[in-house]
């Protein structure tokens, strides 16, 4: 599907963005792995979480959706599927998921897309497999086959060598079944979705400075759950937002887990104007609304902890970055590379056609500021956040831009374009 952006005026109206696609994952799968059942209001949209639906439910849970809730429960518990699981394009489902079917010794295969197999397992395979899974793969790369196992995982204390909140979360949820105590040692802190999920359910998660732990054998409850706004999304129409002089936003209902809301940070720093209204918890999730008054963007340098905790809003920074006065500078942040596409790549070559200068580095991107960018024609390479982040670029550029593969925005934000056509003043 192609989808024309003309350029805007400015940003206008309220909105609400729809559920955290991590934290939908995460409940989805404790959900479908407690006693008793689980109501899950506000579940996210996108075909990622719905893969991992799929994969629940083709482990023997009941699933039933009626619009945005999601009841699930597992009356009579997991089975070996009789056909591979697939993950579609969704690394946190293989990833989480293989903590859970390795922790429960299920006998199954994950399986997935184009993208997600060209995408690294090994960093859940390493640690799975010093636990006591036993596991087959090619070369660490999907489908990845994990074998029957009678007896329990032995819990492990890990250092991940990549930061990352998928592996944290896999091996909290294998260490949920495992003998012992299983630790994860953070050197930089990712989201912690994970932690809150499983203490959300009743599990005791303990955290001391950088080490997170969970001792074996506990047993979740269901639970009734409404979950916050993505703030990933909700970055998207932020960062338009702030590039306008015309501009007054509202945004329901986000979650602003302090692990996951380094992109307020960055934004205000760089010169933008954001209020947050009306803050609240739930489970251990805050959730506010959000305000955008007009301001400017200064722009500046990203790295080090700072890149590891806007992993997702990099490639969007980077593409309105010309728009601000001293351009964005991001290091650090090699994983881009690895995600639904490599980020950095497919970020500069869509910037620069659009008659942007781009310096690219192994880690990361040089976008230079006060630079006029035209419309083009752009590919998402079938990744949702290249979709959305030039769909964002595109509102400020001269002349009208053609996004190829726009479909791909549907595994996270099926109504990105509709939304971002009612705040956006032609
Ligand atoms: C996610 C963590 C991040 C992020 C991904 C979702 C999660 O990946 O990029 O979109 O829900 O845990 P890492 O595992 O690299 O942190």
């Amino acid at each position: 599907m192609d989808h024309v952006i003309q350029p805007a005026r400015g940003i206008e109206g309220a909105l609400r963005v729809p559920g955290d696609k991590s934290i939908s994952h995460r409940y989805a799968m404790l959900a479908a792995v407690a006693n008793g059942k689980s109501t899950l209001r506000n579940f996210a949209p996108g075909q990622d979480c719905a893969s991992t639906l799929r994969c629940v439910r083709d482990l023997g849970s009941k699933v039933e959706k009626t619009d945005n809730e999601v009841v699930i429960s597992s009356p009579e518990g997991w089975r070996s599927p009789a056909a591979p699981l697939d993950c579609g394009n969704s690394g946190s489902t293989m990833r989480m998921l293989s903590g859970l079917v390795a922790g429960k010794g299920i006998a199954c295969t994950l399986t997935g897309d184009a993208s997600l197999s060209r995408r690294p397992m090994k960093r859940v395979l390493t640690p799975l497999t010093e636990m006591g899974a036993s596991v087959a793969s090619q070369d660490d790369y999907a489908p990845i086959a994990f074998a029957a196992s009678p007896s329990h995982l032995r819990g492990i204390a890990y250092t991940p060598p990549t930061p990352s909140a998928q592996v944290k979360s896999c091996l909290l949820f294998a260490g949920l079944f495992a003998e012992g105590r299983t630790s994860v040692t953070e050197s930089i802190r990712t989201r912690d979705h994970g932690e809150l999920a499983l203490r959300a359910f009743g599990a005791r998660v303990d955290r001391q400075q950088d080490v997170v732990s969970i001792a074996g054998g506990q047993t979740l409850s269901g639970i009734e759950a409404f979950i916050p706004g993505d703030i990933s999304s909700a970055a998207y129409f932020l960062c338009a937002a702030a590039l306008f002089p015309e501009t007054n936003l509202v945004l329901d209902g986000v979650g602003l887990n302090p692990t996951r809301s380094a992109i307020l940070d960055v934004l205000t720093m760089f010169g933008a104007r954001i209020s947050v209204l009306n803050l609240e918890e739930v489970n251990g999730e805050l959730v506010g609304v959000l305000r955008v008054q007009p301001g400017s963007l200064r722009g500046g340098n990203l790295s080090g902890a700072l890149s590891a905790r806007l992993v997702d809003e990099l490639p969007l920074l980077a593409a309105i970055a010309p728009y601000t006065t001293e351009g964005i500078e991001i290091r650090d942040a090699a994983e881009l590379r690895v995600k639904e596409s490599d980020r950095i790549a497919v970020t500069a070559k869509n910037l620069r056609r659009m008659g942007a200068e781009v310096e690219e580095f192994p880690d990361g991107l040089r976008v230079a500021g006060q630079q006029s960018l035209h419309g083009a024609q752009l590919e998402t390479m079938d990744d949702h956040r290249i979709g959305m982040a030039f769909a964002i670029a595109a509102l400020r550029a001269q002349g009208d831009t053609l996004i190829r593969g726009a479909e791909a925005v549907g595994v996270s934000y099926p109504a990105f374009f509709e939304h971002l056509a009612t705040i956006t003043k032609k």
